[in-house]
């Protein structure tokens, strides 16, 4: 599938619920209303959709969001899928997750073909932890990053820089994933809805300052390294992993866009920052074969938009979108 902008388009996330058992400060409000369970795929739905874009020439994989590991009987979909690697016909499937379930599924994970994962983790101090995810608990979370990586999953951590929460703590982050062998990756935060706790203003930390920053005491060494996602990655000479930045409001990182995003609900986003959207549930519905819903995926792919239009400043102190990460998938 090639976009109106010459971009291969072989990079599909799914996000398999919007449910979440955190609420954090910049992805949630505190009271989230939560799609009604009538209007989500089916396990079943959500699998047949996948093998479709697979055979349209998707060959990475992601399950996302809200949290993925809370959906019931989510472990079916990620072996009906996994066998798409057996075939070859899939090259990747992954997930992101707030580990707070790993400790229950890692085993499960590894046996269904995921090799990488990427948790969510912002902060190495409990306290903090609390209170950015004012739901999550700290601990359930460090075992089950324990857990991943005795499955022998190799874990990456993701973490959201918040201006005056976390930024004092990137050393540690980067030391404690030098130890554990984790790579890391920094992201900025994105004007993603409303999430009604302090604004964005008060939240967002351009990554060009950290990398500055970073400078002062470690060796980042460019790398040339890919995983088809937008990060940009350094080597730390120091520790010998890897850091990534994604910086979405500092740097415009579409260019090189090779996905798209699947809701719960069948709908289909062709850029995180921008409204327009496919549904793929109609005509999935409409039919036994695949045809009218493959169909629709080509003629999604064909109005890929060329980028997001994300403005942080006192001026857009706004959602550029109102719908959040845990709807479209991180
Ligand atoms: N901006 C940037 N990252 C976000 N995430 C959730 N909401 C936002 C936002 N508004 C992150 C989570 C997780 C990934 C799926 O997206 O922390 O790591
Ligand atoms: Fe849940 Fe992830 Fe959103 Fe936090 S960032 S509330 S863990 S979906």
């Amino acid at each position: 599938m090639i976009d109106p902008f010459g971009r291969s388009i072989s990079y599909l996330r799914v996000s398999v619920t919007d449910r979440c058992d955190f609420r954090c400060v910049y992805c949630m409000s505190e009271d989230m209303a939560f799609l009604p369970k009538a209007e989500i795929l089916t396990l079943e739905e959500l699998d047949r959709l996948s093998g479709a874009f697979i055979r349209l020439g998707v060959k990475k994989l992601r399950l996302t969001g809200g949290e993925p590991l809370v959906r019931k009987n989510i472990m079916h979909l990620f072996r009906s899928l996994g066998r798409h690697l057996q075939t070859g016909d899939l090259e990747e499937l992954t997930l992101t997750t707030n580990g707070s379930q790993l400790a229950k599924y890692a085993r499960d994970l590894k046996e269904a073909g995921v090799k990488r994962i990427n948790v969510s983790l912002d902060t190495l101090d409990a306290q903090k932890f609390a209170a950015i995810t004012r739901w999550g608990r700290f601990d359930q979370v460090m075992d089950g990053i324990r857990a991943a990586k005795s499955a022998g999953l190799q874990v990456k951590l993701n973490a959201v820089a918040l201006k005056g929460v976390n930024d004092g703590e990137f050393d540690k982050l980067i030391g404690w994933c030098g130890e554990e062998g984790f790579d890391l990756t920094l992201i900025e935060v994105m004007p993603l809805g409303e999430v009604g706790s302090g604004t964005r203003v008060d939240q967002y930390l351009p990554l060009s300052m950290v990398r500055a920053d970073l400078r002062k005491r470690w060796t980042l060494d460019e790398s040339d390294y890919k995983t088809g996602g937008p990060a940009r990655y350094y080597t730390v000479r120091e520790t010998g992993q890897r850091l990534g930045l994604i910086t979405p409001m500092t740097h415009n990182f579409c260019e090189s866009c090779n996905r798209v995003r699947l809701t719960c609900t069948g709908t289909l986003y062709m850029c995180l920052g921008q409204e327009d959207a496919a549904d793929l549930r109609a005509p999935l519905r409409a039919s036994e074969s695949d045809a009218p819903v493959e169909a629709a995926i080509r003629a999604a792919i064909d109005r890929k938009p060329k980028g997001h239009d994300f403005i942080i400043d006192r001026r857009h102190d706004r959602p550029a979108v109102a719908r959040h990460m845990s709807v479209t998938g991180g």
